[in-house]
């Protein structure tokens, strides 16, 4: 046997194709607004089209809904209010439970479905977006029956009607980091999916309509921003929840100022990865690769900077490299791939904009040699060397697959570039010292701090960010405040 064949990461060595079926996956040709329990058409009788970006081939027509409609949801979701909202706990969370079984039954098919719609790998739509998204009800289902053990010595009370605005990274998901609680705390909602991701949220709809939830408790309205901003500027919305861009979040905080809305926004990040000498270098490679190359970069707590002790810089790039050589950039729907299709033709114009200021700023480029698809949004999995601080893809977020990377000396050193940042969302260490852990986890201004690993999510760890990443939290039994009120 000659060495490249006794070699498992021998660079020639290829995979058969495992495409996931899309047999089962039943998609209409168009989709109306899920309004008072119904599916219902747009006032205004305007759809757009939702394309799967591996192919931008259109999926399905889709709904946009109107300041009317919102006007529509909003009044159902308030009708919903009085009768949901003192429900005993018990009964809510029935629902609640109910709605996390049959995502479970139908986890295939929502699988599917979000990776032909968004673009991320099956293996991730099917292992982690699907089965946290039921956990996520599930949790809070536990809770509805709870309030007064988890706030004791107070009387929590729902806010009303909450808006909450979605993005296209993680549809399903996020549709249940903010479903979960509003419900276990006996708010009604109107939701609001990202215009390039609505067909998991329009599945949830139908699910939602089979648990047999009252009628306006959930309503789900899809189109772009201008349905967004109606539903942020919709008088009688007591809460507005939103995930998304920074630019957006602070329009809404200054529209909503001087209002009595409530508000929650988790925004951008730029997330340190931080690797020291000690660390165990085989794992931590794999750490970075599933910190910034996890569902393309599309991670508002990616770790998208790393930073990488001196003395082992040179082995753990080497070592970097090598990994990113293997790594199978193609067809959402193959199981075998690591990375999928950009989410939309805008974003991937938005990463190649970012890879060519880092060139322009002197960056030096690597990236693996590999086939791309011929059509569709792709990019290859890169890693931005010769950078520095001010250099503007280490400060600002691309969202994408680019990892700028830096080296350090001290541990001060590291604390001081991790957070020279205008985001605070996100940061992973690599040690084997648990005193460096502790030392680490107080210093740096992230709401979120990995130790040896990157990019875990539970319903029952609190989310959330710092500074331009936005405010309140969502997960855990922190998830539960801000839709609560205790006078
Ligand atoms: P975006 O912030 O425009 O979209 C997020 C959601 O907000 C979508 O549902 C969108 O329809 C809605 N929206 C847009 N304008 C609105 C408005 N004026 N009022 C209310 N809702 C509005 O994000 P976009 O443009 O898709 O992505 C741009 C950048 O934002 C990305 O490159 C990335 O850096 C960042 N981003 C961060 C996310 C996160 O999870 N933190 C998620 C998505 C994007
Ligand atoms: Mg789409």
């Amino acid at each position: 046997m000659s060495a490249t064949e006794n070699n498992p990461f021998n660079a020639s060595w290829t995979y058969d194709k495992a495409p996931e079926s899309t047999d089962h996956i039943q998609l209409k040709e168009q989709y109306e607004l899920f309004i008072d329990g119904a599916f219902v058409k747009p006032l205004k009788g305007k759809y757009f089209e939702t394309i799967n970006p591996s192919n931008n081939q259109t999926i399905a027509s889709v709904a946009e809904a109107s300041s009317e409609d919102v006007d529509k949801a909003v009044h159902a979701a308030r009708a919903a209010f009085d009768s949901w909202s003192t429900l005993s706990g018990r009964e809510r969370g029935k629902y609640i439970y109910r709605i996390a079984r049959l995502i479970q039954e139908r986890a295939r098919e929502f699988a599917v479905i979000e990776s032909m719609d968004g673009g991320k790998p099956i293996r991730e739509s099917r292992d982690i977006d699907v089965p946290l998204a039921a956990n996520h009800f599930f949790y809070y289902a536990g809770w509805a029956d709870k309030l007064a053990y988890a706030f004791p010595n107070k009387t929590p009370k729902p806010l009303g009607v909450a808006g909450q605005i979605i993005p296209w990274n993680f549809p399903l998901l996020m549709a249940a980091w903010k479903l979960a609680p509003a419900l276990a705390t006996g708010n009604t909602v109107v939701l609001k999916p990202a215009e390039t991701t609505p067909l998991t949220a329009l599945k949830l709809a139908e699910i939602i309509q089979e648990s047999g939830l009252p009628k306006g408790v959930v309503n789900i309205l899809t189109g772009a921003g201008a349905t967004g901003a109606a539903i942020v500027q919709h008088p009688e919305v007591d809460k507005i929840a939103f995930t998304g861009s920074t630019a957006v979040g602070k329009y809404i905080q200054k529209t909503i100022a001087g209002t009595p809305k409530k508000l929650t926004l988790e925004l951008g990040g730029k997330g340190a990865n931080i690797i020291f000498e000690d660390a165990a270098i085989d794992q931590a490679v794999e750490g970075i690769v599933n910190a910034i190359f996890f569902n393309q970069g599309h991670v508002c707590c990616a770790g998208s900077r790393l930073f990488v002790q001196e003395s082992v810089a040179s082995t753990v790039i080497q070592k970097l490299k090598e990994r990113m050589e293997h790594l199978i950039v193609g067809d959402p729907l193959d199981k075998n791939t690591d990375i999928g299709a950009i989410n939309s033709t805008k974003q991937l114009e938005t990463i190649k904009d970012y890879v060519e200021k880092g060139l322009k700023e002197g960056g030096e480029i690597y990236q693996p040699v590999c086939d791309l698809p011929k059509k569709g949004n792709w990019c290859r999995p890169t890693l931005f060397l010769n950078v520095s601080q001010s250099h503007t893809i280490v400060q600002e977020e691309i969202f994408g697959p680019v990892l700028t990377v830096q080296t350090f000396r001290t541990i001060d050193e590291v604390i001081d570039k991790a957070n020279n940042t205008p985001y605070g969302l996100s940061a992973g260490v690599w040690t084997q010292h648990g005193a460096k852990i502790f030392h680490l986890t107080q210093q740096l201004n992230a709401g979120v701090v990995w130790a040896n690993t990157f990019n875990k999510f539970d319903p029952t760890a609190p989310f959330g960010g710092y500074k331009e990443s936005g405010f309140g939290r969502e997960g855990g039994l922190q998830g539960l405040r801000p839709y609560l009120k205790f006078n």
